[in-house]
Order: C-alpha cells, then sequence, then structure tokens
C-alpha cells in the first residue's frame, strides 16, 4: 500500500464519525449516538476508488459491481480470493477504534500450539459452564457441538487447537458504520457473514467457518421514554429504545428502576433484543402479554445492500414484520429496538420436586407417571391465569425425577398461588408423592426471577437437542393427551431429558401480534424440549446414529401426536425435517419472498433460517456443524 493510501485510509478511520455521521434528526426518540456514526455515499467518495470498492454499497442495477453473485461457495481461508493480510489491514483501519479481531479460540490458552498460561487454563475451565465468560468472547458459542468441538478447555496441552466452526475475524462494533463497512466488506470479497451477539443459540448460528462476525455483544445503550407515541399504532406510554446488546439482567434492572417490566427471557443472559425477539423467544411474562417480538415498536437495521434504516409499523413494513420472529442472521444486523413497557408487578414462584424412589422408596414409578400425566391436565387453566412453569424430567440413578424450577406467578399472592396448585397437590398426596415446597412472594418482578431462575449451564459437548409446541387440540380429549403423555414418558424411559415450559402466549394484552413469529407459538400449552447424551468423545458414527434415534425416533413420536404443529426455532433440532413448516408454519412463503427481495445476494446465511435450504456446510465427518465451507446446494 502506498504511504499516501494509508494516509488517506487512517484519515478516513478517524474521520468517521466526523465526515460519515448523519445530522441527528430533532426527534427525541431518535438514534443512539453509536447510530448517527454512518457509512453514507459521501464517506466512500472520500475514499481513493481501490479501498471504496471493498465497501461499495450493493446496487441491483450495476451487475459489474456484484462480481460475486451466483459463485458456488463463499470464500474460504486459503482460497486464491481471500483477502490478503493487507487487505484485511485496511478493513481494521477504515473500521477504526482497532475494531478488528482476529480469531483466538477462548481456550486457547489450555494449548501448547497457541500461548499456554495454566493460569488462564485453569480459570477458564473453571468457569467454562458459565454463560458470562462466553457472551464476552468475540466468538465463542454456548452450543460447541455446532463449533465442531475443536478447542475445547483440556487438561492435555498437546492436543491440537483450530478454529474449526469459530468465524476467522470479528468486528467488535460500537457505530453502526462499521456494521455497514463489514456487511459490504463480506458482500464484495464473497465472504461468509456471521453475527454474534451472545452465542446462546441452540444451533450455533452466531458461527462459521471461514466467517467474518459482527459481534453486536458491545451494544449497550437503553433509553427511557415515559411517553413513547409509536408511529402507526395508537400505542403511548412506557417504551424502552435498547441497544441489541443488552441482556436480560440489564433490561430487567432498568426497567425495575422506572417501576415498569418488559417482556424478555426467563434466562439471564440471554441477548433479548438479538436472536431472542427476531427469533420469537418465550418469556416469563407471555401467558399475561404474549411473545416480547409482540412488543416491539421500532427497530434500527442495516440490512443486506449496506443501508441503516429504521422498521417500524410505517415504514420498511415488511422487514418490520420479518425480525419480529422471522429469526436473526436472515434479514439485516438489528442495532436497536424499541419495545413497550407495562407496570411492575408482584409475582409468586414455587419450586418442588419428587422423583421414583423418593420418601424412602414410597414413589413407585406407577404412581410417579399418574402424577405427571395428572399434571398435564391442568396446563390450559393454569396457563390462561398467566402461569409460566419451568419444569423438568431428569433422569436420575433410582429413576426419574419431576423438578418444578420454578412455577412462575406473576401477579398473585402466595395465597392464590397455593389455591392454583391445590387441586393438582392433593392428587400427588393420594398417590404417595409427598414434598414441601418452597415457595416465596416477591413485591417487584424483577427481585422475584433473579431469585427464581437459576443460572443454566451451557457448552454441553455431547448432546442433542430438539422441541415440540404441543398444540391446543391435544388438550380437548383424554386420549390424545394421553398420546401425547405417554411421547414425553417413551423419551424419559429412555434415558432423555425433558425441559418444558407451560406457557400460552395467545393470551396477549396491548401487543401487536401480526408478525413473523410462528403461528405455532399461538396454538399450545407447552414448549417442550428433549435432549439425547452420547458417550463423550463418541465417533461421528455414533453421534450420526444418535442423531438419527433422536431426529427421526423420539422427535418424530412428537411429530406424530401433534400433526401440523411447530417447534421454536431458537431451542430447536438442528437437523429438523421440513424446518419450514415447523419453525416458521405459514409465514414461510412470505418470510422467504422478503428474504428474496432484502438479500439477493444471500449476504446473510445461518442453519434452519429463512433460505438457508438454498446452502449447505460441508463437513469433514458428515456431522452437522459450521466447521466446514458454505456453499449453495
Ligand atoms: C442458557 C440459555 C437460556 C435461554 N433462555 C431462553 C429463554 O428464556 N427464552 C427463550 O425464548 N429462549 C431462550 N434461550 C434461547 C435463546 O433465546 C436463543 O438461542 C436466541 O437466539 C439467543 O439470541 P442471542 O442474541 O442471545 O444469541 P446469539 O447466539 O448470539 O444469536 C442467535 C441468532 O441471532 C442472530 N443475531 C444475534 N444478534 C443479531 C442482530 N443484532 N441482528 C441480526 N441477527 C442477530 C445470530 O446471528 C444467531 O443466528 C436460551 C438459550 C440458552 C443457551
Ligand atoms: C447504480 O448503478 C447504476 C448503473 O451503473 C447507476 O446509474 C446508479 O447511479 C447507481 N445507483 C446508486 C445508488 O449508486
Ligand atoms: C497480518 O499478518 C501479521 C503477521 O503474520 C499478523 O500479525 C497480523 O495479525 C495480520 N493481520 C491481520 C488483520 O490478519
Ligand atoms: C499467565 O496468566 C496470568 C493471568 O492472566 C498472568 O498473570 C501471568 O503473567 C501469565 N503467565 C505467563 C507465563 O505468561
Ligand atoms: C472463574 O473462576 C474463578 C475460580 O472459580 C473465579 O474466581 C472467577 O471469578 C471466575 N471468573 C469468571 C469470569 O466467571
Ligand atoms: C470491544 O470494544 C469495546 C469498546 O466499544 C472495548 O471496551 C472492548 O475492550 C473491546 N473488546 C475486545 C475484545 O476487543
Ligand atoms: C402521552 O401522550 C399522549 C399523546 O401524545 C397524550 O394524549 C397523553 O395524555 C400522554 N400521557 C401522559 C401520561 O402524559
Ligand atoms: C426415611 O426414613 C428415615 C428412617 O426411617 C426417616 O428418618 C426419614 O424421615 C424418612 N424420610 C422420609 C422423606 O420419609
Ligand atoms: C400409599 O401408601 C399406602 C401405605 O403404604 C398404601 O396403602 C396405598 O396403597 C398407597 N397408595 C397408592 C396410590 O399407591
Ligand atoms: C388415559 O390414561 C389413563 C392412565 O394414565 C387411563 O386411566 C385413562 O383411561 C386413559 N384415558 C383414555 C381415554 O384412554
Ligand atoms: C439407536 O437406536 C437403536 C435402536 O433402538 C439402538 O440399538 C442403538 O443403540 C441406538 N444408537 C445410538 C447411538 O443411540
Amino acid at each position: 500500500m502506498s504511504g499516501r493510501l494509508s494516509l488517506l485510509i487512517v484519515s478516513l478511520a478517524t474521520a468517521i464519525g466526523g465526515l460519515a455521521a448523519t445530522t441527528v434528526p430533532t426527534d427525541s426518540k431518535a438514534y443512539f449516538d453509536f447510530e448517527t456514526v454512518q457509512l453514507t455515499d459521501k464517506s466512500l467518495s472520500l475514499l481513493d476508488s481501490n479501498t471504496a470498492a471493498l465497501f461499495r454499497f450493493y446496487n441491483q442495477t450495476d451487475t459489474s459491481a456484484n462480481p460475486t453473485n451466483g459463485r458456488a461457495c463463499k470464500v474460504f481461508p486459503g482460497d486464491a480470493s481471500w483477502p490478503s493480510n493487507r487487505t484485511w489491514e485496511t478493513l481494521n483501519k477504515v473500521l477504526g477504534k482497532n475494531a478488528l479481531i482476529k480469531t483466538i479460540p477462548l481456550a486457547a490458552p489450555c494449548y501448547d500450539a497457541w500461548d499456554y498460561n495454566s493460569t488462564q487454563c485453569a480459570s477458564l475451565t473453571a468457569n467454562w459452564t458459565n454463560s458470562y465468560l462466553h457472551m464476552t468472547d468475540p466468538t465463542s458459542m454456548m452450543s460447541p457441538v455446532y463449533q465442531g468441538l475443536t478447542c475445547q478447555v483440556t487438561t492435555d496441552p498437546t492436543q491440537s487447537c483450530t478454529l474449526g466452526g469459530y468465524p476467522s475475524y470479528a468486528i467488535n462494533v460500537s457505530t453502526v458504520s462499521q456494521v455497514q463497512l463489514g456487511i459490504n466488506f463480506a458482500r464484495n470479497s464473497n465472504l461468509r457473514l456471521v453475527v454474534k451477539n451472545t452465542g446462546h443459540d441452540f444451533s450455533g448460528k452466531s458461527g462459521g467457518a471461514g466467517a467474518l462476525s459482527i459481534w453486536t455483544h458491545n451494544l449497550k445503550d437503553v433509553k427511557y421514554f415515559s411517553n413513547y407515541s409509536a408511529k402507526g399504532t395508537e400505542y403511548t406510554g412506557p417504551a424502552f429504545k435498547s441497544g441489541v446488546g443488552v441482556q436480560a439482567f440489564e433490561i430487567y434492572k432498568e426497567a425495575y428502576n422506572r417501576g415498569l417490566v418488559v417482556v424478555g427471557g426467563e434466562g439471564q443472559t440471554v441477548g433479548v433484543m438479538g436472536g431472542y425477539i427476531q427469533g420469537g423467544g418465550h418469556s416469563p411474562l407471555s401467558c399475561l402479554h404474549g411473545l416480547a417480538a409482540d412488543q416491539v415498536l421500532s427497530a434500527e437495521v442495516v440490512t443486506p445492500d449496506g443501508r441503516f434504516v429504521t422498521a417500524d409499523f410505517t415504514q420498511n413494513t415488511d422487514l418490520f414484520w420479518a425480525i419480529r420472529g422471522g429469526g436473526g442472521s436472515t434479514f439485516g444486523v438489528v442495532t436497536s429496538i424499541t419495545v413497550k413497557a407495562y407496570p411492575d408487578m408482584p409475582v409468586t414462584a414455587s419450586t418442588f420436586s419428587f422423583a421414583v424412589g423418593g420418601n424412602n422408596g414410597s414413589i413407585t414409578s406407577e404412581n410417579f407417571w399418574s402424577g405427571v400425566r395428572n399434571y398435564l391436565d391442568y396446563f390450559p387453566s393454569l396457563s390462561s391465569q398467566g402461569i409460566y412453569a419451568y419444569w423438568f424430567i431428569l433422569s436420575t440413578a433410582s429413576g426419574p425425577m419431576f423438578l418444578m424450577q420454578p412455577f412462575w406467578a406473576p401477579g398473585k399472592t402466595l395465597d392464590e398461588t397455593n389455591a392454583l396448585l391445590a387441586p393438582w397437590f392433593a392428587q400427588l398426596t393420594d398417590l404417595n408423592i409427598t414434598f414441601t415446597p418452597k415457595t416465596v412472594h416477591y413485591d417487584s418482578f424483577y427481585p422475584g426471577w433473579l431469585a427464581s431462575f437459576p443460572l443454566e449451564a451451557v457448552e454441553k459437548t455431547h448432546v442433542a437437542t430438539g422441541s415440540r409446541l404441543f398444540p391446543k387440540q391435544n388438550w380437548e380429549s383424554p386420549e390424545s393427551l394421553n398420546a401425547t403423555f405417554e411421547a414425553i414418558k417413551t423419551s424419559s424411559e429412555a434415558g432423555l431429558t425433558i425441559i418444558a415450559f407451560i406457557i400460552d402466549p395467545s393470551l396477549k394484552n396491548g401487543g401487536y401480534p401480526d408478525n413473523a413469529a410462528n403461528p405455532a407459538w399461538r396454538n399450545t400449552y407447552a414448549h417442550v424440549l428433549q435432549s439425547i447424551n452420547w458417550a463423550q468423545g463418541a465417533s461421528a458414527a455414533v453421534q450420526l446414529q444418535a442423531r438419527q434415534n433422536f431426529t427421526f425416533g423420539f422427535m418424530q413420536r412428537w411429530r406424530d401426536v401433534s400433526p401440523g404443529a411447530g417447534s421454536y426455532l431458537g431451542e430447536s433440532d438442528i437437523l429438523e425435517p421440513d424446518f419450514q413448516q415447523s419453525f416458521y408454519g405459514t409465514s414461510y412463503e412470505r418470510l422467504l419472498k422478503i428474504k428474496k427481495q432484502l438479500d439477493p445476494m444471500d449476504v446473510f446465511f445461518a442453519q434452519t433460517a429463512v433460505g438457508s435450504e438454498f446452502w449447505k456446510v460441508v463437513t469433514a465427518n458428515g456431522l452437522p456443524s459450521g466447521d466446514g465451507k458454505l456453499c449453495r446446494v
């Protein structure tokens, strides 16, 4: 690079923010500061033409500007057209703030081949199942199976550690211009592009081998509006505009400080404004207010052409519809979302468990399952009362254990909560199943939520998970409810783990459910997950066999008792057959049309995302993961 050129680039990097910034609109609910720093045609024109070409916007009518359209595969490290080291350095300079990160696997300090450090390795190992560790890393994912397990923590530093399904580079985003530059660079260079917010996705969708990653975790701004007036709706009232990096534990606290609540996940560290809300995620408040996606009033998005737009009820309405439930990493990168807020409320939470062999052997298997079967009868009435119950059937050495953690009763007193549980508890007592529930009342949502939903362990290495939204019809007759129960029991008795929720997000109070969230959410009383384990380090052949058994055995049994129903894409089987129907239902056709309009070059791809059927990741061992080249089918 000539001295003059690099000087120009450096001055541009410093100028972005000055020259590249648009004027802040006077409208008080407009951009965050980081959103006023934008890439524009004008800022591009300040670059020399070779550099500008790397970052130009998409222009549909100028085919010479889209030379990579139609290539069979995305460029991969080692390919002749992989950007040179110098080009990556140029990207870093134009981004500014040294925002480009060359990927180092999180577990690298455990390996001689990287930078072995026993102190750091020990600390990583101690924290490896803690989501707080992985969410602050630019590329780590919490479902490492889909990274390819090429660099986990180890006690043997001589083993190999490779990038596997981790992206090659990540942009540590702190301005909208950096998102635009990253998208334009990836599109113009035919690179695989991924988006990482926290890395919670069950299918590792925040990663991908040879990719450039847009890392949105540090977009933490929150702005409160006491009386927001949403364009194109009748809503006036409290709202929060929130950077997409804001997580459940943060937005709940902000709302609590104002005497409010927002609809977010139960999981402490979930990226509420990222993949969660875009994927139609569920909430401890869903039985009162619907899905979090139903609460969105406006969003700021960088679209696949590199442009920065506002999507709401009056502008970019297709995009607005699609990003409210139609999935992350598909239609663009969302930088912030404005959601409505509700008055805070007291809650009561109850935790209890019982297991076969418990009570000194007096809980028989037969009585245990009768007790679980009785429980299912109450889902319609409980969900209509606002109850969201987080329940498990775990395999223990002595047999299955039922765990309620918690039975969550928003707006209910202790007495009301006990009354709701009393009919089922009476049946359990008759079955010789006795236990002492821990039931606590809280004056506010936030302290109750903090105390009642324990931090979930992540980073499971030998497990596959799938889920089903069992439809309301299954509660219409004892026969169909028995069939549902038997399908769940069969999985449990075969050693699978059941993790489930009582939920009915159709009972909404003021939300906007005309969005792309899976229609199956509006016709369910239960979101039920199951997971199969295999021996740690099992061969690819064994894993494939276990997956085959899972997807076409255990999961098929669940589909057979719920024909036409769906599954929540944020907590789903990466190999779900007919995923278009399961994850998107009748919305799929419209979503695919919007995808083709907004992203004709398929800049965005994620496993099971809208339009992903036209691409595949080719892995060396045949296992499903992001560890391989991304090619057209
Ligand atoms: C421990 C744990 C607890 C969970 N709890 C809940 C829960 O209570 N309720 C629930 O419904 N789900 C829950 N989930 C599932 C979780 O909500 C989904 O996996 C969700 O997709 C996570 O979004 P994220 O942004 O946090 O994660 P990521 O893995 O970073 O992102 C998920 C997907 O969204 C895309 N994405 C992220 N940010 C953006 C953006 N700014 N623009 C465009 N695309 C983006 C990513 O590319 C990826 O495809 C939980 C998962 C775990 C592991
Ligand atoms: C797109 O390309 C066409 C043809 O080269 C050109 O006339 C037009 O001005 C371009 N549009 C933009 C927005 O750059
Ligand atoms: C360019 O190469 C040097 C030397 O190998 C390396 O240290 C640096 O990280 C590389 N830069 C990028 C952006 O890849
Ligand atoms: C190992 O890491 C610790 C903690 O980060 C640091 O204090 C120490 O200097 C490192 N040791 C070596 C040999 O680099
Ligand atoms: C990691 O583990 C160590 C030891 O258990 C602990 O002191 C430290 O606070 C943990 N760090 C994080 C980031 O969780
Ligand atoms: C990412 O950028 C933020 C500033 O926005 C900075 O505080 C942080 O240290 C950076 N993280 C990494 C891993 O580079
Ligand atoms: C909120 O704004 C609306 C319309 O702008 C107005 O009618 C209403 O009185 C306001 N509410 C409060 C509590 O200020
Ligand atoms: C089990 O039996 C022991 C000894 O008889 C008794 O002390 C204990 O209370 C019993 N536990 C339960 C749960 O019944
Ligand atoms: C409960 O235990 C008592 C005493 O052991 C026994 O008589 C009764 O049959 C049991 N009830 C059931 C439903 O198993
Ligand atoms: C449902 O199953 C229960 C046993 O769990 C049984 O008593 C009942 O008769 C079954 N009902 C129907 C309609 O099959
Ligand atoms: C798959 O299922 C078959 C038939 O039930 C069983 O024999 C086999 O052990 C299972 N394999 C794995 C890896 O789970």
